[in-house]
């Protein structure tokens, strides 16, 4: 067995040289910038890797938030450079991750029009095999501004292994027990379209990120394809809803965020769920 390959590489070992912003119950969270800190760490690393890139949506157009007109700039991060080089960051992003992927790791990228057909691209530039194309029916979303356009209620989350060879993890049995409201009962097979609603107050109690997700989402994706003690990376964890899920079902994370802001509320988050394990486990 090779120092890379250790059959339970425990994520408060120094996996990476820098300090973890914050580190408790086999979860760190680092302040980084991904395409720095990834190559640090050895190839093989991880079971799953769930990333929420930025969409790079914010183009100074406006949006609606609780029946008000506001701007849909989240942030420098997440502007567009343009296609060509939007694209190249995400080739960049995604063959960093596929590299510390174990050779059956799966890894979830969600995403919007935006960005999600050049990932989808990237994926198979990179020899990753496509697994399905989660439809994440967002119930809840804000009404259209403009009237010029349907109401934007969807996101894709793409599901690849590492390679055409790789025997990934499905927890097929589980997932048919799961209901998927309103489209499959508890015992059908589950559909590859999901009605999660968007985060609510209860999720927020220690802020706001901007493109928060769900906890229910990330609790499906990792029951689905990781077993327990599983080692996750999230290279954009923003306010920590990886590491939550990971820490409710007993798994392991790494995450990675630019912005101190974000992991500051991903650590209050995280010891809220430290405390109290019981916390939305609803999938
Ligand atoms: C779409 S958000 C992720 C939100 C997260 N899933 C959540 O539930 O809070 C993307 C995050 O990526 C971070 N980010 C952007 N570019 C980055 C980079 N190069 N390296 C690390 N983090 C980055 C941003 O600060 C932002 O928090």
């Amino acid at each position: 067995m090779t120092e890379t390959t250790t059959a339970k590489q425990s994520c408060e070992a120094p996996l990476v040289p820098d300090k973890p912003y914050y580190e408790a119950h086999e979860i760190a969270l680092y302040q980084a910038d991904c395409l720095e800190l990834l190559p640090q760490i050895p190839s093989d690393t991880f079971d799953m890797i769930f990333a929420d890139p930025p969409y790079l949506l914010s183009n100074d157009g406006f949006t609606c938030h609780a029946g008000k007109m506001v701007s849909v700039n989240k942030g420098d991060w997440d502007r567009s450079q343009g296609v060509e080089t939007d694209h190249e960051f995400v080739m960049e992003w995604l063959s960093a991750c596929r590299r510390v992927m174990k050779k059956d790791a799966t890894i979830w990228v969600s995403g919007t029009q935006h960005i999600i057909y050049s990932v989808g691209f990237a994926m198979q530039k990179l020899g990753f095999k496509l697994l399905n194309d989660i439809v994440w029916y967002k119930v809840n979303p804000p009404p259209n501004l403009s009237c010029r356009y349907f109401t934007h209620a969807s996101e894709i989350v793409l599901w690849a292994a590492k390679s055409q060879k790789s025997k990934h993890v499905f927890n097929y049995e589980d997932m048919k027990a799961t209901a998927n409201e309103p489209f499959d009962l508890a015992g059908k097979q589950m559909k590859s379209i999901w009605a999660i609603r968007a985060p609510g107050k209860d999720e927020k109690t220690f802020g706001k990120h901007p493109t928060q997700k769900p906890l229910r989402l990330l609790n499906r994706i990792i029951r689905a394809s990781t077993n327990p003690d599983a080692l996750i990376l999230d290279p954009f964890v923003g306010s920590g809803t990886t590491a939550i899920s990971a820490l409710l079902n007993h798994r392991r994370c790494v995450g990675i965020d630019a912005e101190q802001d974000f992991l500051q509320l991903a650590a209050m988050r995280l010891a809220e769920a430290g405390t109290n394990r019981t916390l939305n486990l609803e999938q």
